[in-house]
């Protein structure tokens, strides 16, 4: 009797365990180190056109551009998701050349920042960089947002190649807010270079 309860017990936590990673993204399974989604980070220009992603998952990696660090927390950054296969294909249209290495990515997120917040104070730009804190801290978001990508399984290619007066018309895009980038989200079909880097020294000097 007894070893039919422990048996019993050790199945319904099995169940249990099973459960909870069928139910979440594949983060949950791959649960890649700090480094490890380091290294394997690319920018990736070709995509596996057979599998999606939820709006729940992109929610999931949104979520996480709002742990970044932001001048006296302005949080300028906003996003524009296209995950319709309408929207999707319209955007296709406006990142030039870029249009065939992303064709077949599920997701095409448009990175903006509100001017006039990050790097002012009572309307007064702080220091001569101005509005270039605002691009800053949307850096700083997207860079959250392509590591944490890359810890869900997904992949991303960020765009400054785009139509900035278009994707503006498409998603009635504020004036106060100035179109970065778009980030193509998805999976590697392939494995992409990783392409050649400057040596250390070449970037950094120690005093
Ligand atoms: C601000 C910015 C704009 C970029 N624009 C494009 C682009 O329009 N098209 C493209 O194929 N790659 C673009 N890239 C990707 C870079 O070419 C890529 O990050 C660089 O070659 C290093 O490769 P890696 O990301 O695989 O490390 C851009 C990257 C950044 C950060």
């Amino acid at each position: 009797m007894r070893k039919s309860i422990a048996l019993c017990a050790a199945l319904s936590l099995l169940t249990l365990v099973s459960c909870s990673s069928n139910s979440n993204s594949a983060q949950t399974t791959l649960s890649p180190s700090f480094d490890e989604v380091i290294a394997s980070r690319r920018s990736v220009r070709s995509y596996d056109a057979s599998k999606k992603i939820s709006e729940e998952e992109v929610r999931e990696l949104l979520l996480s551009t709002q742990e970044a660090p932001s001048w006296a927390n302005q949080q300028p950054s906003k996003y524009y998701v296209a995950i319709s296969a309408e929207k999707v294909a319209a955007v296709q249209d406006l990142v030039g050349s870029n249009k065939d290495r992303i064709k077949d990515a599920p997701v095409l997120i448009v990175s903006t920042f509100e001017r006039g917040k990050s790097g002012f104070f009572h309307g007064n730009a702080s220091n001569e960089v101005g509005d270039g804190w605002g691009a800053y801290d949307n850096g700083l978001s997207n860079g959250y947002l392509i590591l944490k990508a890359r810890a869900m399984g997904f992949d991303t290619l960020i765009m400054g190649m785009r139509d900035a007066d278009a994707l503006r018309d498409l998603f009635s895009i504020p004036a106060e807010e100035t179109i970065m980038a778009v980030i193509a989200l998805g999976y590697r079909s392939g494995e992409p270079k990783r392409p050649e880097h400057r040596s250390l020294d070449e970037i950094v000097k120690f005093f």
